[in-house]
């Protein structure tokens, strides 16, 4: 159902996050990044316990991971593993500079007593490339996660894959550029919602020909990080600025919850790149 008058329904989630003790921008690997500008790790912080308790306040469960000393990137919890069912598939950076995290990542599922854990030998940046639907996960690929990285996603997970091509370097990460507002297993009938600008004229046909009542995101959404929301089905979690996304998200019968994540935004991240959603099935 369309519109306003949807009642859209919230499902609780459970999240895996990193707090940003040793956050700082020393190195460059995307465009957002300048290590000239002054960066403060307590805003960081500020911003990011902001961004977990009003999960926590919708009802969801956040975990944490404890961060480490050199590796400033590790907020970005989003990027170190793909969780579908219970099933796990790590990563795998293409920067050296954030390399090692996969490893504390793959050691905390394993710590939390989970076993069906793949590591793949692709690179492969997880959720910031993967987002599931609910039927299908749709993978970017352009800048980080390497295409051949999308098989090794369905044979490890068993879901069907859906290859996306990423063309504009801000919008490096599939999930700068696109989020999913409602899962469901019919295929069809999740929505979602999207910067189309951001995407290859092939894939742009792929999306609206998989979801033609998708949200289409502008400019101004894309640029202010809007496309890095996290939604609970009903709840959808954003930057401050992203009113005009927020706006027509409302009118959609979804909640716009806003946070402010300008510190975060420094290294190229919003709130779901800080946000790895454990899917238990
Ligand atoms: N500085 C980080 C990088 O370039 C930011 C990662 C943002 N994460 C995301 N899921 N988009 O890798």
């Amino acid at each position: 159902m369309q519109g306003s008058l949807a009642t859209r329904v919230p499902t609780t989630r459970r999240y895996l996050m990193c707090p940003p003790r040793f956050f700082a921008v020393d190195y460059v690997i995307n465009p957002w990044m300048d290590p000239t500008q002054p960066v403060s790790a307590d805003v960081a912080v500020a911003q990011w316990t902001e961004l977990r308790d009003t999960y926590r306040r919708l009802g969801h469960t956040v975990e944490e991971i404890e961060p480490q000393p050199g590796l400033p990137d590790m907020v970005f919890a989003a990027n170190s593993g793909t969780v579908v069912d219970g099933r796990v598939l790590g990563s795998r950076f293409r920067a050296p500079q954030r390399a090692a995290e996969a490893e504390h990542f793959r050691r905390w599922f394993v710590e939390h007593g989970y076993r069906d854990i793949t590591m793949p030998e692709k690179i492969n940046e997880a959720e910031g490339d993967f987002a599931w639907t609910g039927a299908l996960l749709l993978a970017g690929t352009g800048f980080r996660t390497d295409p051949a990285a999308h098989a090794e996603a369905q044979e490890a997970l068993g879901v069907p894959v859906v290859s996306l091509q990423l063309v504009d370097p801000r919008y490096y990460h599939l999930d700068t550029a696109l989020f999913v507002l409602a899962e469901a297993t019919d295929s069809t009938r999740a929505q979602i919602v999207y910067y189309p600008e951001a995407f290859s004229a092939g894939s742009r046909r792929v999306l609206e020909r998989v979801f033609p009542d998708a949200v289409l995101a502008t400019k101004e959404d894309a640029e202010c990080f809007g496309l890095n929301g996290v939604s609970d089905g009903r709840n959808v979690v954003l930057p401050v600025e992203a009113t005009r996304l927020g706006e027509l998200l409302s009118a959609r019968g979804y909640e716009p919850v806003y946070v402010d994540i300008s510190e975060l935004r420094k290294a190229g991240g919003g709130p779901k790149c800080c946000t790895l959603e454990i899917r238990k099935g």
